[in-house]
């Protein structure tokens, strides 16, 4: 699959990744703790009723260029130390606003690096959790590891401790492109890493991938995503790098080196999807793939898959998710409340025995509705009006009202290629899949008089 060059250059515009809907730069000034714990508590009675956990740990030993994570470069133990000691406190804090016939399906940790902290910090935390809360029966808990601190010894520990979804980031597998980036040498080689950790049963691995890095050429790029093929891991990421330096000031030094033009990294995505989806590989949603037998790929066959800040999930594992630590953004059935990024405000303000959160946003009933109508577009690349008219109990016209989608819009994306109009709603076409944030785009009323920016899907 090719795309489209044209409607490339035509659709290539500022555009939510509608990991939440309204985007994070919708969110306003959090105005009250009260506030705040009603809405944990209002959780309590909205759906899904599992609870989804996501912790973020800020540190990292050294600053890859490229970075666009909220991290901190640091090996100040003491620092680090105070942070578990929070983080271990902020549990105590949710704990009574989470009701306790709920269980945690899901645990999410990122960063930063994770796997940089000593492991007996992860166990105490994971502890803390077993102690404290009831879990599903085979829930997700899973951490984005980086190699150069993934030894044997550590993996062990992290499965002891149930984790059973570790994500290596490697990026690229040239020795070249690496160096530019300063980005830290794996360990132990991802391919001897894979099948250790293969060899625990129930465990899989994730690989994440950048392309649109200095000296990434379409010949070097394939040599690593063929070698990403070989190794089968269970699923793989592969992310256009975002170059943002006006926000991250480092990524302005690699412009020195040149950074691949739009339409080479058009190339290098292409040639990823075409080597990972021969392998077998499914792609889901922009930038993912998982296996034929992976649950991702069958939810997404049966319709039913979902998506979150953490990634792409199922219905078995979703749930409303509550953040812990700096930056965290929690998201619930009708609020979205995101964590300070300033790691002493978060500390002070747990010491004080208040939730950090600095951003909110309180969704109405309508944004609710085109909340659903994204994700089904952005995860199962289908919209049935008549569904989501039943899920939320209005009319099939109140849909369209909602959302002032402008059926001219679709005639056009239909006359491009990228979607299939019928009675009751639209398919996004393998063409579609490449454009489903400009779908997506189409239902949402905001982006009618725009006044936010947004990166390019580039
Ligand atoms: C928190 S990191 C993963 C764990 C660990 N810090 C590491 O680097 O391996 C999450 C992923 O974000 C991706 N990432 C980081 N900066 C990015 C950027 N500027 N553009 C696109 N993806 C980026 C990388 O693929 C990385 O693996
Ligand atoms: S290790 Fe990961 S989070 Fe840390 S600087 Fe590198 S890419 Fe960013």
């Amino acid at each position: 699959m090719n795309i489209n060059k044209a409607l490339f250059d035509k659709y290539n515009l500022p555009t939510p990744r509608y990991t939440s809907y309204p985007p994070a730069n919708y969110f306003t000034e959090s105005t009250s703790n009260e506030q705040n714990v009603e809405a944990f508590k209002t959780s309590n009675n909205e759906n899904p009723q599992n609870v989804s956990i996501y912790i973020h740990i800020p540190f990292c030993a050294h600053l890859c260029l490229y970075c666009g994570c909220n991290t901190k470069i640091t090996k100040d133990k003491e620092q680090i130390k105070a942070y578990v000691d929070t983080l271990l406190k902020e549990i105590d804090l949710l704990r009574p606003v989470i009701d306790k016939n709920r269980k945690i399906s899901q645990i999410h940790w990122g960063g930063g690096t994770p796997n940089y902290l000593p492991i007996e910090y992860i166990i105490k935390i994971m502890n803390k959790f077993y102690d404290n809360f009831d879990f599903i029966d085979s829930p997700e808990i899973a951490m984005e590891c980086h190699p150069a601190h993934l030894t044997k010894e550590y993996t062990k520990e992290l499965v002891n401790v149930g984790f059973n979804r570790l994500s290596l980031g490697v990026q690229d597998f040239s020795d070249k492109v690496l160096e530019t980036v300063q980005r830290e040498k794996a360990k132990i080689p991802i391919g001897e890493m894979i099948d250790y950790i293969r060899s625990f049963e129930g465990v899989s691995v994730n690989l994440d991938f950048i392309y649109g890095l200095p000296f990434q050429d379409e010949e070097k790029y394939i040599q690593t995503i063929t070698k990403a093929a070989e190794l089968s891991p269970d699923r793989l990421a592969v992310f256009s790098y975002a170059h943002v330096p006006w926000l991250k000031k480092p990524q302005k030094k690699l412009e020195q080196y040149g950074l691949p033009s739009v339409d080479k990294k058009i190339r290098l995505f292409q040639a990823a999807y075409k080597i990972l989806t021969e392998s077998g590989y499914t792609s889901i949603g922009l930038d993912h793939f998982a296996k034929e037998d992976d649950e991702l790929t069958i939810a997404l066959k049966n319709k039913k898959l979902h998506r979150n800040f953490q990634g792409y999930s199922t219905v078995k594992t979703t749930g409303q998710v509550y953040a812990l630590g700096v930056s965290g953004i929690s998201q619930l059935e009708s609020a979205y409340l995101q964590n300070t990024k300033n790691i002493k405000d978060y500390i002070k303000s747990i010491e004080e025995g208040k939730f950090p959160i600095e951003k909110v946003y309180f969704l109405n009933k309508n944004e609710k509705i085109i909340r659903a109508i994204i994700e089904s577009i952005m995860c199962n690349m289908y919209l049935s009006y008549s569904e989501i008219a039943k899920q939320f109990n209005v009319s099939v016209n109140d849909v369209f009202e909602i959302t002032k989608v402008d059926k001219n819009d679709l005639k056009v994306f239909e006359q491009e290629g990228l979607i299939t109009i019928n009675d009751d709603g639209i398919e996004l076409t393998k063409q579609g899949q490449f454009f489903m944030r400009n779908i997506a785009a189409a239902f949402d009323p905001n982006m009618k008089d725009n006044k936010k920016s947004f990166s390019k899907s580039l």
